[in-house]
């Protein structure tokens, strides 16, 4: 079995979001993690069997930070999972490392699975530096980490060239960089983690991108709003 999670962006308006809702509702999907706008949380946990995650939260606490949602209230929602470091929020946002920590000790304070993004861009992965680029990004998070924490929290392999493209690396090029993660985790800190892979993932490929054993599930973004696409991805991850 692999753990789906939908990454809906900000793809869905509320009506779309309950058409997504009904339109999913034939097939079992509590084993599957929505991760919507926070705006939406409390609509799929009313409205569906999803487990709901976050696309997001603050680097702080409950206070004053205006805007921000903190892990607390992530949690008083209801949310058991929830993404940090995407690379659209890497980009877009400019978020760090340093950030990164943060997001990562205040979720697992409350109870909330974080699911941690790496992933190199196409000039990299052209340099051959996929697995320099991923090692750093990991490193530069993990070295501040309380070990104990380690294996609760899942990386999401997701090279920045691959999302909403279409493109998707070769089924060896994925495993290679899969192991690569496993290995550094556990050579370094003595931790197994769980790694899902992200980037392009849809009803085409999964049923070839389920050969790679050693991952975990998927991070799946254009593909998680089509409820179609999606039913089909849950029921190719059953198994
Ligand atoms: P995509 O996005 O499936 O649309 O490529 C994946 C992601 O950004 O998590």
């Amino acid at each position: 079995m692999k753990l789906v999670v939908g990454n809906q962006k900000t793809y869905l308006n509320r009506s779309d979001v309950l058409d997504f809702i009904n339109h999913t509702s034939d097939v079992d999907c509590s084993r599957a993690v929505v991760c919507p706008s926070d705006i939406y949380i409390d609509m799929y946990l009313d409205k569906s069997k999803y487990v709901v995650g976050a696309q997001n939260c603050s680097c702080k606490g409950n206070g004053a930070s205006t805007g921000e949602i903190s892990a607390e209230q992530l949690n008083s929602l209801g949310a058991s999972y929830c993404i940090v470091a995407h690379s659209e929020r890497r980009a877009d946002q400019h978020e760090t490392g340093d950030m990164f920590v943060k997001k990562i000790n205040n979720l697992i304070e409350n109870n909330i699975i974080p699911i941690f993004c790496v992933g190199e861009n196409l000039d990299e992965k052209e340099r051959n530096l996929s697995k320099d680029v991923v090692g750093k990004q990991i490193l530069e998070v993990y070295d501040s980490l309380d070990p104990s924490i380690m294996e609760k929290i899942i990386i999401a392999y997701e090279p920045i060239w691959s999302i909403g493209t279409g493109k998707i690396p070769t089924n060896p090029e994925i495993e290679d960089v899969t192991s690569y993660i496993k290995d550094l985790i556990q050579d370094k800190y003595g931790k197994r983690v769980a790694v899902l892979y992200g980037g392009s993932v849809n009803m085409k490929n999964v049923d070839t991108l389920n050969e790679i054993d050693i991952v975990d599930g998927y991070l799946i973004g254009g593909a998680s709003t089509k409820p179609e696409e999606f039913k089909y991805i849950m029921s190719k991850c059953e198994r």
